[in-house]
């Protein structure tokens, strides 16, 4: 194959129902960013392209959960996303967006093209309707009890849980999202993209890398997450899907007759991709065309797992059925990436997010980037914790690559005033550490041509090793009381290797690399003696104890959903062993009367069936004592017996109480031997 000259590379057109957490940029955006600037290093043309996904069920449920219009939410959380891509650095050719005018046109010319090459088929159904709200429910819109788990919240499309594909009528007791409805079944019409048409193409596409006869893409260069789960969608045959909705959010089904229908999110969202880079293309005197339909360019796309099928299987049959259309040369999915013990989840809200923390590290893009990568899921699911994040902030950025630089910087300024002293009779180890430089300089371009991110980041980080140990190998500032020829030469290779950091590190820490290029004062790839360099500065900080607690704290309390914002805050964590003390048993109480001195006090006997025992409780303004009697309920009886008012009290019954004091006994919920335990 000759050299490709120019990429189109593609990240996941995110949702824009709400902002990012460190999962989305783990999963596409920080990988698809170090591959472009591992390119770019190379000199290769590249469009980077990515944008807000507006349409679809995750937008239109929000809005109406959130008493907006579609427009509103969309127009919000673009902003938000755009601006912490912004922030972070991310570094897109275009963040462009599917609402879009360009976009519309674009999808809906695609899907009319597809029309009149006879590529769809229409068919008539049964398809739950909503009657009080007048609307078919078709993937989020309708939720159930998963078939495959039993969870309770299972989408009409997808199970959350189990990551199943469903359809609406594969849900146990399916629901309306909107109403809580039970569903009536009504016919309606659609367009569905006969995939099973397409089985025998894809297969030898995806399995031999082979497209109408030719070599296309190297199979093995896929990863094997992506490749298993292609087959086995078409191990277990393809299906026609249907690609319109019946809704009014949406790019418009560009054909005569089909008012009230949309494009499914999914046929629209990947022409995104095209979208914009028709505008990029504008907007920067290029042609979008070279980037979609020249054979020697090369589409790959950067996505999360859940979205294998869409990139690896639908969208190449709609590019393959139009015919003028490259296809991907790789689709590099990740894993997920999990948060301090548990699933990442927006509706929990058990997220780290992007903005909120860029908020709080406005100059810590780099420390994040390191970390997601060294963590990155790339091969199987993975987890980002806090003090994970400040171990590897500390251990590795700051005492490993920042203290190599400042150390060899700092003597550079002490003993020749910044100018890069000349090297002279070299010795074995210098030789070795010169060489190693562009070993390693290899090996992490090679790493980052297979999509091995975290494996390359490593590699690029034991070039800082090998630089801490030769200066402690060395010992210059000892030998420049001996030796200051020696000294020259140690200062100047390690120099060199401080230089090649700036360059190996460019496409994981852009920033670091900048500041250290800056340091350096030089922009070449080697650096040359007498040659003047900037004077010390820190590339990282270290984390210190209490910024870590913070940010645990404010994830543990963002996370309760407080139904009751009355409730009392929780009191302070007991261990087991303290709740085991208790002894709460069933009891009846037996005979109830008023204390003869206390308006508020009871006196009761309780069976509590070891024993028959006086217990007084402060209920009596809220049960008269006929009410009690015979009733079970829950009993402290191993409570140090206290007296109340002159009657010695023997336990607790325990009540609950409401937000207005109202009062209610625990009481089991089915009668019960007196004496059973509660626990
Ligand atoms: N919005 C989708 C998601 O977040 C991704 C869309 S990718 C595209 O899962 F290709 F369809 F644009
Ligand atoms: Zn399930």
């Amino acid at each position: 194959m000759s050299k490709p000259k120019r990429y189109t590379i593609t990240a996941a057109l995110p949702y824009a129902n709400g902002p990012l957490h460190l999962g989305h940029i783990a999963g596409a955006y920080l990988p698809a960013d170090i591959y472009v600037r591992y390119l770019k290093s190379q000199g290769h043309d590249i469009a980077f392209i990515c944008g807000s996904d507006e349409h679809g069920a995750a937008i239109t449920l929000r809005a109406k959960k959130e008493g907006k219009t579609p427009q509103q939410i969309v127009d919000e959380n673009h902003q938000i996303i755009k601006k912490a891509f912004e922030d972070f650095g991310i570094d897109f050719s275009i963040y462009h967006r599917t609402s879009s005018p360009i976009h519309h046109e674009t999808a809906a010319g695609i899907f009319k093209d597809l029309y009149e090459k006879n590529a769809f088929t229409q068919e008539t159904s049964e398809q739950f309707y909503d009657e009080k709200e007048q609307q078919f429910l078709a993937d989020r819109y309708i939720i159930g009890t998963c078939p495959k788990c039993s969870y309770d919240n299972a989408y009409g499309d997808q199970c959350e849980k189990c990551g199943s594909t469903l359809s609406p009528t594969d849900l146990i007791n399916p629901k309306s999202a909107i109403s809580g409805n039970i569903p009536v079944l009504k016919e309606t019409s659609h367009w569905y993209l006969p995939m099973n048409e397409h089985e025998d193409w894809l297969r030898t596409w995806l399995e031999e890398g082979k497209l109408d006869g030719k070599f296309h893409h190297d199979p093995k260069s896929w990863k094997k997450n992506v490749l298993g789960q292609c087959k086995s969608w078409i191990d277990n045959g393809l299906q026609a899907r249907s690609i319109t909705r019946d809704l009014d959010w949406g790019v418009k089904v560009p054909i005569e007759g089909a008012n009230g229908k949309v494009l499914y999110v999914w046929f629209d969202a990947p022409i995104g991709y095209i979208s914009a880079t028709k505008a990029w293309a504008e907007q920067n005197g290029k042609n979008w065309e070279d980037y979609w339909k020249k054979e020697d360019t090369e589409l790959i796309h950067f996505i999360g797992k859940d979205n294998i099928v869409f990139h690896a299987i639908i969208f190449p049959i709609i590019l393959k059925a139009h015919g003028d259309y490259i296809l991907p040369t790789n689709v590099p999915a990740n894993e997920f990436l999990n948060l301090e013990g548990d699933k990442i989840s927006t509706s929990r809200n058990w997220a780290v997010w992007l903005h909120e923390y860029l908020a709080d590290f406005p100059e810590r893009q780099d420390e994040l980037r390191y970390v997601l990568t060294s963590i990155a899921p790339e091969t199987k699911d993975s987890e980002f914790t806090w003090k994970d994040f400040q171990a590897r902030v500390n251990n590795e950025l700051v005492a490993i690559l920042g203290n190599f630089v400042n150390r060899t910087v700092v003597l550079t300024h002490k003993y020749y005033d910044g100018k890069i002293p000349s090297i002279s009779n070299k010795t074995d180890l210098d030789d070795e550490v010169l060489a190693v430089i562009a070993t390693i300089q290899t090996k992490v371009n090679e790493l980052l041509s297979q999509f091995k991110f975290r494996d390359a980041q490593t590699e690029a980080m034991t070039l800082a090793r090998i630089g801490n140990k030769y200066l402690a190998d060395t010992e210059p500032w000892k030998l420049i009381k001996t030796d200051e020829e020696r000294v020259k030469t140690i200062l100047h290779v390690s120099l060199q290797i401080c230089n090649a950091l700036s360059e190996v590190f460019e496409p994981f820490l852009p920033a670091t690399s900048k500041k250290l290029k800056a340091m350096l004062n030089s922009n070449e790839a080697k650096l040359t003696a007498g040659h003047q360099i900037n004077q010390p500065t820190l590339l990282f900080q270290k984390i210190e104890d209490d910024v870590i607690e913070a940010q645990i704290k404010k994830l543990k309390e963002s996370n309760k959903q407080q139904s009751n914002p009355k409730a009392k805050p929780m009191k302070d964590e007991i261990t087991f062993d303290d709740f085991t003390k208790m002894d709460i048993r069933t009891g009846t109480i037996l005979t109830a009367e008023k204390h003869p001195d206390a308006d508020k006090l009871l006196k009761m006997t309780v069976d509590t069936g070891i024993d028959v025992r006086t217990i007084v409780s402060g209920i009596a303004e809220h049960y008269a004592p006929e009410e009690v009697i015979g009733k079970q309920v829950s009993v402290l009886i191993n409570l140090a017996p206290r007296k109340i008012r002159g009657i010695v009290s023997q336990g607790m019954i325990l009540m609950a109480e409401d937000n207005e004091g109202n009062l209610a006994f625990v009481s089991p919920e089915r009668a019960i031997d007196n004496g059973g335990e509660v626990r």
